[in-house]
């Protein structure tokens, strides 16, 4: 296939699209190097600026990655987010990954007027605040940040959130399993502490979800999580009919 100038679909994205079946038909795996920008462009009769932007938009999209001084590689495919009432923990491991966390918050700290409200408790009545670095194999996936009310989970501090489950030590230590949920999940770009954090560059995108849990009709988690865009998909199946 060849870029087609007569097309309205730009030349760097007629590009990609060519780029993703040639990687595909040329059986071209998880870290293998695709062609150098120079070697694209006399190839597909481009020009360098063209093909870096194409290449930019690969690596955006987490399908490319650069190494500099050495090239372009093909990216390992992203990780399909659940979208179930699963804990970071059990969707991790039935990928495939060994899931893991590093505290970086740790407080009882009163709810603010918007955290109350939609955890339906009263303002300024005690909550953990928990800020945990969420990883895979040991890279930074996700920034998670949650609420639960002390009520709940009276002494929820003393257990160590770097070895064992939240999910598990709600259901395991306080009687609490969570039967409902709800979650809205934006595009969004990372901020600069959470960039650092991700190992991104700022700016990068990102997939910002709030998610609230329920157990018997009370709300158990307020959690507010950033996930890295060029590691995570969503996938539902589609019901016919809403
Ligand atoms: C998911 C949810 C978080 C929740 C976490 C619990 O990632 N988005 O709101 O806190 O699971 O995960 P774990 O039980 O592994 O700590």
């Amino acid at each position: 296939m060849a870029i087609d100038p007569a097309s309205p679909v730009p030349k760097y994205a007629q590009l990609r699209d060519l780029l993703l079946d040639w990687i595909v038909e040329s059986g071209l795996s998880v870290d293998d190097p695709v062609p150098s920008e120079r070697e694209l462009g006399t190839t597909y009769g481009l020009s360098r600026m063209t093909v870096r932007q194409t290449i930019d938009l690969l690596v955006a999209e987490g399908k490319l990655y650069r190494v500099p001084g050495k090239g372009t590689f093909v990216a390992r495919p992203k990780i399909e987010m659940a979208l179930a009432l699963a804990s970071f923990t059990e969707d991790m491991r039935a990928r495939g990954y060994v899931p893991g966390a590093r505290d970086l918050t740790r407080r009882i700290a009163p709810a603010g007027g918007g955290t109350a409200r939609m955890m339906d408790i009263a303002p300024g009545s005690p909550v953990h605040y928990i800020e945990r670095l969420r990883t895979a194999d040991g890279e930074p996936m996700a920034v998670e940040r949650s609420n639960i009310p002390l009520s709940i989970a009276p002494h929820l501090d003393a257990f160590s959130l770097s070895e064992r489950s939240l999910y598990a030590i709600l259901e395991e230590e306080f009687g609490i399993i969570l039967d409902s949920g709800e979650q809205t999940i934006e595009a969004g770009i990372c901020e600069p502490a959470d960039a650092k954090l991700l190992g991104l560059p700022p700016g990068s995108p990102v997939l910002s979800m709030q998610r609230r849990s329920f157990a018997n009709g009370r709300c158990v988690e307020l959690a507010r999580s950033t996930y890295r865009a060029d590691r995570y998909q969503l996938h539902s199946r589609l019901d016919p009919h809403l």
